[in-house]
């Protein structure tokens, strides 16, 4: 088979972590018999060293014309200093409200071999920890009005936390049917003993559990929620949450992985297509130094395989040779022990193709 995917590297370490990633895409593709059709367009700070815009029509309309979108990172100190629509980070959020992207999977998953690269003690973790953040990408505060007035206490700055039940209805389906095929529990995150905005949210969610009567579903306040995830993360299963706390949540998950170098993530709306990048941003202090770790974004190729393309068996190949490279001691920087040898992301990413 044939598929049309649009490529987005973007910046800092994001051209290092993609291109890893498409040549394991490549390897698969070569082993099943499947040819990937990249068009490589440009969004975030490079974007708008060239266009003068973060996002150009043109990236918008080849990603639409595709049938999924990779992306490695985006953003800089270089970019810091532009006004909001035009700094880097709006073409993240352009891209996902453009597509319709509604729900974020940011699956945390503690792999055997990298016990030891978690911070938490192994009687906290136990085996194969698994926890799925799903993550509402296209409302709230990062979509809500904002802007800054003059007050008398001197210019005053807003940005508003806004949901609607369509909203809240729509991501809380994705988690309960996320958790019908897991273990059949929802932890529905909010602070609702502040917010307007989250007592709607989890009325919501609690009218949406109606149909699941299979899955258990039950509420936390997301300051206790934080505190949970580190305390005892094996009371998880699937979280789902708002825009911004699945954004803080989910990297905070990602050090039960042991690296945020490890944490994938896959984007999704009505269709089949879907936004594939890792959680981690374009790590400037690292970029251009070969000390990225690819997996993040190679696990993030896998969901692709499985979410937009349905190929189970495929998908599965990526994250056993994964899984395999890491068995046999591999480590980039991010999730090496001390005294441990370290890996390029080159010598990671060959590591990995191996196993293919
Ligand atoms: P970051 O995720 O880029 O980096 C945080 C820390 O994690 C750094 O120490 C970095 O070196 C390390 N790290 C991240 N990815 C790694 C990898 N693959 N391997 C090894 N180490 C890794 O977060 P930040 O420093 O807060 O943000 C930097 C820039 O990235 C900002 O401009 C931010 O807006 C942007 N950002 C973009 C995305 C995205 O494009 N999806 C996500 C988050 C942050
Ligand atoms: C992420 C990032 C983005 C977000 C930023 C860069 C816009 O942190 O994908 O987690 O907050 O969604
Ligand atoms: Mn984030």
């Amino acid at each position: 088979m044939e598929y049309k995917i649009a490529v987005i590297k973007g910046d800092g370490i994001g051209p290092e972590v993609t291109q890893a990633a498409l040549e394991i895409l490549d390897a698969v593709g070569e082993k099943y018999g499947h040819t990937f059709h990249y068009t490589e367009v440009l969004a975030g700070g490079c974007a708008y060293d060239v266009h003068g815009h973060p996002l150009p029509e043109k990236t918008m309309e080849v990603c639409k014309d595709s049938d999924a979108v990779i992306l490695g990172a985006v953003g800089g100190p270089k970019w810091d200093d532009l006004p909001g629509d035009l700094r880097p980070e709006a073409a993240l959020l352009g891209l996902r409200k453009g597509l319709g992207l509604f729900a974020n999977l940011r699956p945390a998953i503690l792999f055997d071999a990298l016990k030891d690269a978690c911070p938490l003690k192994p009687e906290i973790v136990g085996e194969g920890l698994d926890i799925c953040v799903v993550r509402e990408l296209t409302g709230g505060i990062y979509f809500g009005e904002r802007g800054m007035k003059e007050t008398d206490m001197g210019m005053s700055a807003y940005d508003m936390e806004v949901y609607s039940e369509m909203e809240v209805e729509r991501i809380a389906r994705v988690a309960f049917d996320m958790a019908m095929k897991r273990k059949k529990k929802v932890m529905s995150v909010d602070k609702a003993n502040i917010l307007e905005s989250s007592r709607l949210w989890r009325r919501t969610v609690e009218k949406v559990a109606k149909d699941y009567p299979e899955v258990a579903l039950d509420h936390m306040y997301v300051d206790n929620a934080a505190m949970q995830l580190v305390r005892n993360p094996r009371q998880f299963d699937v979280i789902v949450t708002t825009n911004m706390f699945g954004d803080i949540l989910s990297d905070e998950a990602s050090m039960i992985t042991g690296s945020i170098g490890m944490l994938p993530s896959a984007s999704l709306g009505e269709g089949n297509k879907g936004m594939y990048e890792p959680v981690h941003g374009s790590a400037p202090d690292i970029a251009g130094q070969g000390k990225a770790n690819p997996l993040a974004t190679i696990l993030s190729l896998s969901m692709m395989l499985k979410y937009t393309f349905g190929l189970m068996e495929e998908a599965a190949c990526i994250e056993e040779a994964v899984m395999s490279a890491l068995n046999e001691g591999n480590r980039t920087g991010d999730i090496a022990a001390e005294g441990e040898a370290v890996l390029t992301t080159e010598e990671m990413r060959t590591a990995v193709k191996k196993f293919l």
